[in-house]
């Protein structure tokens, strides 16, 4: 059976893990796989989380199955802090739990091709998963630029021609804040004006929220995302828990999908159900519980609350240090202090990447993306004597 097939590379991102954790260099850095990092490089479990574990082990009287939508009151707590607290969509938005965000970005793929989609605007650079996944599920992903990484600026003339040139039915995959890879992110203005070239146009946004909460506020990282949201009739929102409740290996996510009218939400609920069944027969319960208790009890929330808001503030303040070395090469770390989230594109080259793996023991994606939170004051004037040696 298996005689023709090749050796696959492994996970370009996944692989750092690995290739870091074996390096015995005393001076390293971890600046791939997007986990946030606190000063002293630890990823530890959120207070909250760990109470909000403990009376879950303390009430949990029941592990028996949930169905494939998963916990639907994880869902609903999610939802006024995605779409605002008087969201107005009633019954024309449902969500089903998923694995992680992975898992809803699939699920959205899927179901929208299985409706007859067969193009999604993807902007370049992007999660490395995103373009697999369109594919692995019989579309096409149609890539324009999102940004310079050489200017580091963002190419929003590039969506908009997109989004021109898009047929009626098209999809537009947006990432909704603390873009992946690059951290520029759409202004206010900007997002009003793709919601207008949305209803114009008639495409069906797709909205990736991987981030909220880590870049400016969980308010504000949504009011973009809102705005498109609201100028379409039907819209697929993919989120997930990974990095805002830290609950990562626990997968925990959510797909919410906006239909024209209520009757045909429900029917669209129907097929949600019946592919998560076919992919995953339900997702695993623990860490959507987890969330769950917390947004349910007032303690809990405004410690996570808290929480969350220290670590946007230390991503904050590593970019503004990184920022202050202004240009090493041509490398524009100024440029990282206006960027949003735990990643940007340093302007490197592959062998310069490399390089600093190879000298300097500092490990970030093959395409020069760092995770800032693996950064602190001790080790930035490692790092950046680092890049001053290779550039
Ligand atoms: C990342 O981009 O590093 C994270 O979202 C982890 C992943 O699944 O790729």
């Amino acid at each position: 059976m298996f005689e023709d097939l090749k050796d696959l590379p492994p996970d370009g991102l996944l692989q750092l893990i690995k290739l870091y954790r074996d390096d015995s260099n005393p001076q390293k850095i971890d600046l791939g796989v997007g986990v946030y990092r606190d000063a002293d490089g630890g990823t530890p479990v959120f207070r909250a989380v760990k109470k909000a574990e403990h009376r879950l082990h303390e009430v949990q009287d029941s592990k028996s199955y949930l169905g494939p939508e998963g916990d639907h009151e994880f869902v609903a707590a999610l939802r006024p802090y995605i779409f605002g607290k008087n969201d107005g969509y009633g019954a024309r938005l449902n969500g089903v739990q998923t694995p992680g965000g992975t898992g809803a970005v699939r699920l959205a793929c899927e179901t929208l091709a299985s409706a007859g989609a067969k193009r999604v605007l993807l902007g370049t650079p992007s999660w490395p998963n995103h373009g697999p996944i369109i594919q692995a599920t019989g579309m096409e992903p149609v890539l324009f630029d999102h940004a310079d990484i050489k200017t580091q600026t963002l190419d929003f003339g590039a969506l908009i021609d997109a989004m021109k040139a898009a047929d009626k039915g098209d999809i537009v995959l947006l990432h909704g804040c603390c873009h992946n890879p690059t951290g520029i992110d759409y202004s206010a203005d900007q997002w009003g004006e793709i919601a207008s070239i949305v209803a114009d146009r008639g495409l069906f946004p797709l909205i990736d929220l991987a981030y909220q909460g880590l870049g400016h506020g969980f308010e504000e990282d949504a009011e973009g995302l809102r705005k498109v949201i609201a100028a379409a009739p039907e819209s697929m929102l993919a989120y997930s828990c990974d990095k805002n409740f830290g609950l990562y290996r626990e997968r925990v996510g959510a797909l919410y999908a906006l239909s024209n009218t209520e009757a045909q939400a429900a029917t669209l609920y129907s097929h949600l159900l019946s592919n998560a069944r076919a992919n995953w027969s339900m997702p695993p319960d623990h860490g959507a519980a987890t969330v769950r208790v917390i947004l349910s009890d007032d303690d809990f929330r405004a410690e996570w609350d808290a929480e969350v808001r220290d670590m946007r503030a230390r991503l904050n303040r590593m970019r503004s240090a990184l920022a202050e070395y202004q240009n090493v090469g041509d490398v524009d770390l100024a440029a990282v202090g206006r960027q949003n989230g735990l990643f940007s594109t340093l302007n490197l080259s592959k062998d310069q990447v490399m390089a600093m793996r190879g000298s300097h023991g500092i490990y970030m994606a093959a395409s020069g993306r760092i995770n800032v939170a693996g950064l602190n004051e001790r080790n930035i004037p490692h790092f950046v004597e680092a890049l001053r040696s290779i550039a």
